[in-house]
């Protein structure tokens, strides 16, 4: 276990770090996170392993990707365990700014990304992806990362920050890492723990019915008929759905019946007052 993880506060500390290294010729892996981290976060800090000498992992709760009825107040945060976690997984810094370094009390800037970041969580949460993105591009702008991993789980989120980094010529490798599920299929999630003892046993079907939509579409199954069925199924085991949905698995386009095109199964939905959402690639029909 690494016990000397350094915690590194400012931005100068963060260069200084960084510039070391590149100067001994390593490539720089960040992983950004808003801490809450559980097994998904640590396996994301192992890809980033795969891809670079040397890996930062930053914490940081955003508060611009936060609307105020969110909940950017409750939102899990314990540092040290985070810092232990870490350890195991040997990452090299962990990056955990306070909230003035990263938006100074005259701060006027915002980084909006369109197309992508329009539909489904852009809908219910049109605050979002703003803030992620500004965010994200204050992070690489202090790290100045060769690569950075985001993961799937949150699907939408990835394929903007894949835009933004085109778009703005951002010298930094996404890597998309795998969603990771519990045993019973639930993906792994910091929110995971506002779910009460009955809505955690009724979570993980959210993932079997996107793994039967899956089936079903690859099967040739209709669209719209598959669409109606999941709906129904989550409905009948209590989620009140925000979106289930088929998009281009590239630009979350609306999905065009036959399919033809890679495709990807987007969704999210209450349980009490919890908000999940989960996704996942349609294989495509004929290959079932
Ligand atoms: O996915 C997250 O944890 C956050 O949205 C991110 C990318 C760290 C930006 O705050």
């Amino acid at each position: 276990m690494n016990t000397k993880l350094p915690v590194l506060r400012h931005t100068v500390e963060l260069r200084h770090a960084v510039q070391q290294w590149r100067r001994q010729g390593q490539k720089i892996a960040l992983v950004p996170t808003m801490g809450g981290l559980h097994d998904g976060h640590l396996s994301l800090v192992r890809l980033a392993k795969q891809h670079a000498n040397r890996v930062i992992v930053s914490v940081f709760v955003n508060p611009t990707q936060f609307a105020p009825h969110e909940d950017f107040d409750a939102y899990p945060r314990n540092e040290e365990r985070d810092w232990h976690k870490l350890g195991t997984v040997e990452a090299d810094a962990m990056y955990a700014p306070d909230v003035h370094e990263i938006y100074p009390r005259d701060f006027a800037t915002r980084v909006d990304v369109a197309g992508v970041a329009q539909p489904l969580e852009g809908i219910s949460r049109p605050h979002f992806f703003s803030g992620v993105a500004t965010v994200v591009t204050k992070l690489f702008l202090q790290a100045l990362p060769d690569v950075a991993v985001f993961g799937e789980k949150d699907y939408q989120q990835l394929l903007v920050v894949k835009k933004l980094v085109r778009d703005l010529n951002f010298p930094v490798t996404i890597v998309p890492g795998p969603i990771m599920r519990e045993p019973d299929g639930l993906a792994m999630s910091s929110r995971n723990v506002y779910l009460d003892a009955q809505d955690r046993v009724t979570a993980p079907h959210l993932y079997g019915v996107l793994q039967d939509m899956a089936g079903d579409l690859a099967a040739g199954r209709e669209m719209d008929e598959t669409v109606k069925k999941g709906l129904a199924r989550l409905e009948k085991h209590g989620f009140r759905v925000d979106y289930l949905e088929v998009r281009d698995a590239e630009n979350l386009t609306p999905a065009v019946y036959p399919l033809w095109k890679p495709v990807r199964l987007l969704a999210a939905a209450y349980l009490g007052k919890v908000r999940l959402i989960d996704n996942m690639a349609v294989p495509s029909p004929g290959a079932h």
